[in-house]
């Protein structure tokens, strides 16, 4: 072929080489861009992923947050610069009596009606410090609250205060209880001490030659002294039970039989105030499954009252009755009764309706509460109905 021939096939095959090499060169270019778009397509999924994961930690940390505030003991206020109510806890809705929701919008002082937690949150609001005191409410009871105030910085949202309230009542109550223990114990022995004392005194001063005086005083000594060692074992008892050091024993137990002991023990009293009594408990009862020492001590209690606080010629009956497995035992007497508002107190320790009366009959008012203790050790109940000046009935129920 000659050369002209050459550059006219040339000429003539230029646009099929343009063509072909459009063709390639946009193949090439697709594929590049498919690849980049997949490329740009797998980081905006994994952006997006990403984005996804975030909202749900967030999401999740919020809900863990809220789930916290909401069972947390402690109450939460949390209030702006007009120390307006702008988040609360379900615990603080409960301590300061207010029914959910309630509360958002409200001043802080119409919560918690305490002019020293407002005064608390004044001084943080103005020194963004903390600051921790215990204060006391007597409206609707009496309850004491440990608050911890916290400051906030300006520039987080509208919170300028946060309060933390615990409620510390059942301490305190407890504490004071202690004190009040202490007190009656001191006070109880101190009595008969006191009396002994002084008798002795008296002898030694010179009556001891008056044989008649003498033995008179040594009468009342002897009942001062069995006095105090009653109150000795009734505290060591008390305190070997509330201390859940008391073992029990339990044994097979035919309740009829230990109410004949320990009736027998009360032969002489129950004589001497004409006190008829009816003793319906029956033979073939289930037997207890209970320690025979701690319930002799529970009915020697029982029956020491129903006998002490009985009026002359009066009527104790006593009846069982097996209740869907359990035995429900009632004492019941015709006696002094107790006063409506007293029935919730006698199982106090050292509670006595008429303390002068109880001291007469050599009662320091532990009886009851060493009696409560054991049915509830044996995992039963003890409870009591009276009416003033026509008797009480004492309800106690055991396992069979
Ligand atoms: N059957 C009852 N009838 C009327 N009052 C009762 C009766 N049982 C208890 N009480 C009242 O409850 C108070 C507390 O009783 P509790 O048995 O604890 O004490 P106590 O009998 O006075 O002294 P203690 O039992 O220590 O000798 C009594 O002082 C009395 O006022
Ligand atoms: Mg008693």
């Amino acid at each position: 072929m000659t050369n002209p021939d050459y550059r006219n096939l040339f000429i003539s095959s230029f646009p099929l080489i343009l063509g072909l090499i459009g063709f390639f060169g946009g193949l090439y270019y697709f594929r590049n861009a498919r690849k980049i778009f997949e490329r740009q397509k797998r980081r905006f999924s994994r952006s997006l992923k990403e984005l996804t994961d975030q909202l749900e930690h967030s999401e999740k940390e919020r809900t863990k947050f809220a789930s916290m505030l909401n069972h947390m003991s402690e109450g939460l206020i949390a209030v702006d610069t007009h120390k307006n109510v702008i988040a609360i806890n379900p615990s603080a809705e409960k301590m300061f009596h207010r029914s959910t929701g309630s509360s958002l919008g409200k001043s802080l002082l119409q919560i918690v009606q305490n002019s020293t937690v407002e005064k608390m949150a004044d001084d943080v609001m103005e020194n963004q410090s903390l600051i921790k005191r215990e204060i006391s409410r007597t409206l609707p009871e009496l309850q004491f609250f440990d608050v911890t105030v916290i400051g906030t910085q300006k520039s987080q949202g509208d919170v300028c205060a946060i309060l933390v309230f615990q409620d510390v009542t059942r301490i305190r109550r407890l504490e004071s209880h202690r004190r009040e223990f202490v007190a009656n114990v001191s006070h109880e022995l101190k009595t008969p001490l006191t009396s002994i004392q002084g008798f002795i005194e008296t002898l030694l001063g010179g009556t001891l030659k008056d044989t008649e005086k003498s033995e008179s005083f040594l009468k009342i000594m002897e009942e001062d002294s069995k006095r105090l060692s009653r109150l000795v074992v009734d505290l060591l008892d008390l305190s070997k039970i509330e201390s859940h050091e008391l073992l029990l024993k339990p044994v097979p137990l035919q309740l009829a039989e230990l109410v004949q002991q320990v009736l027998k023990l009360f032969e002489l009293q129950i004589l001497q105030k004409k006190i008829r009594v009816e003793n319906k408990i029956p033979s073939r009862l289930p037997p207890l499954s209970a320690d025979p020492d701690k319930i002799k001590q529970l009915l020697v209690n029982l029956i020491d009252n129903a006998v002490k606080f009985n009026q002359e010629g009066g009527k104790i009956i006593l009846y069982a009755e097996n209740v869907a497995g359990k035995i429900k035992v009632c004492i019941q007497d015709t006696g002094i009764g107790i006063p409506e508002n007293d029935i919730g107190r006698i199982f106090e320790r050292f509670f006595c309706v008429d303390k002068a009366r109880s001291r007469e009959a050599g009662g320091t008012g532990l009886g009851l509460s060493i009696a409560k203790h054991i049915i509830e050790a044996h995992g039963g109940a003890l409870s009591c109905q009276s009416e003033l000046g026509k008797g009480s009935t004492f309800t106690f129920t055991l396992q069979a």
